[in-house]
This record gives structure tokens, sequence and C-alpha cells, in this order.
């Protein structure tokens, strides 16, 4: 399976905003494959955006299984997904395969509900909290061309160097 390579911090492309997605066809599943397989071989790979490899559609896969103790879904293939709720708020660190060399402190609502398609096109429901729904709104946002940099409340507290990305 290829891996497809990621766009960094600051490509330009990485603040576009994505388009709806018209069809759901076998060239398309097969992009969300190999999207997949480059989350899953990044560091701290619980998530991908598809403008994060340069395709502009409104695509995201989460999955938070990997950490312990949490309440999660599992494999989550987001398209054309919408928050149409927030509750709640929490700071929490964020990194990112586009911003390899940083994590930073970013507010997110500690509890979302969402509605989006699912690989077969089907309309799905989903409400989460917590590290899932952190890790979603992070996703969504690259939708919509904005990075965790652009959400941290002060550059000098809230960003932190990374030392070694593992
Ligand atoms: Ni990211």
């Amino acid at each position: 399976m290829a891996l497809l390579p990621i766009l960094t911090y600051p490509d330009p492309a990485l603040k576009q905003i994505s388009q709806q997605v018209e069809q759901i066809d076998d060239a398309l599943l097969n992009f969300i494959a190999e999207l997949e397989a480059t989350m899953r071989n990044g560091p701290g790979g619980v998530g991908i955006a598809a403008p994060q490899v340069g395709r502009f559609e409104r695509i995201a896969i989460v999955d938070v299984s990997s950490k312990p103790k949490i309440k999660q879904h599992g494999r989550l293939v987001l398209i054309n997904p919408e928050i149409h709720r927030w509750e709640g708020m929490k700071v929490g660190r964020e990194g990112c395969m586009s911003v390899p060399d940083f994590t930073g402190n970013v507010i997110r609502a500690e509890q979302i509900a969402l509605s989006y398609l699912d690989e077969q096109g089907q309309p799905q429901k989903l409400e989460t909290s917590g590290y899932e729904a952190r890790a979603i709104q992070h996703e969504l946002d690259h939708l919509d061309g904005l990075l965790f940099l652009d959400r941290l409340v002060s550059r000098r507290n809230d960003l932190f160097k990374r030392k070694v990305y593992k």
C-alpha cells in the first residue's frame, strides 16, 4: 500500500478549504485506504485529514483505540462530517503530523455531536467526548484550513518544541 507524503507547516496548501465529497467510488475508497495507511505509519497517528496529503476533499480518519482506558468508537472514517453540538471546554495538548516539531495547548469542546457519511455513503450520527472528541475536532479543522497553531491562546505560553517525535 502506497504511503502518501504529508504536507507540513508552513505549506500554504494547508490553509485551503476542502470541498464536499460528491461521490464515493472505488477510486475514493482506494484513496481512503492509502490515507489510513499513512496515518497508521505516522508517529502518534490517531487521526489524519485528506488535505494533509494534498487532496482537498472533506474526509478525515480518527482512531484513538491505541490509547488505553478512554471512551472511544474505534476506527472512524468521516466523510463530509459536520459537528452540530459542542458542550463544555477543556484545554489539552495536541500534536499533528503536519507540525512535526511542536505540540500545543488548545481549547476544545469537551463533548460533541456530529453527523457524517460512512464509506458506504450511509449517513451516521455520533456523540463523543474527551480525547476522541478532541481528535475529531482537530481533524475537522484541517478541512477548513486550520491547524492547532491557529487556535493557541498564546504562542509564547502554549507552544512547545518537541524533543523527539515518536
Ligand atoms: Ni493535524
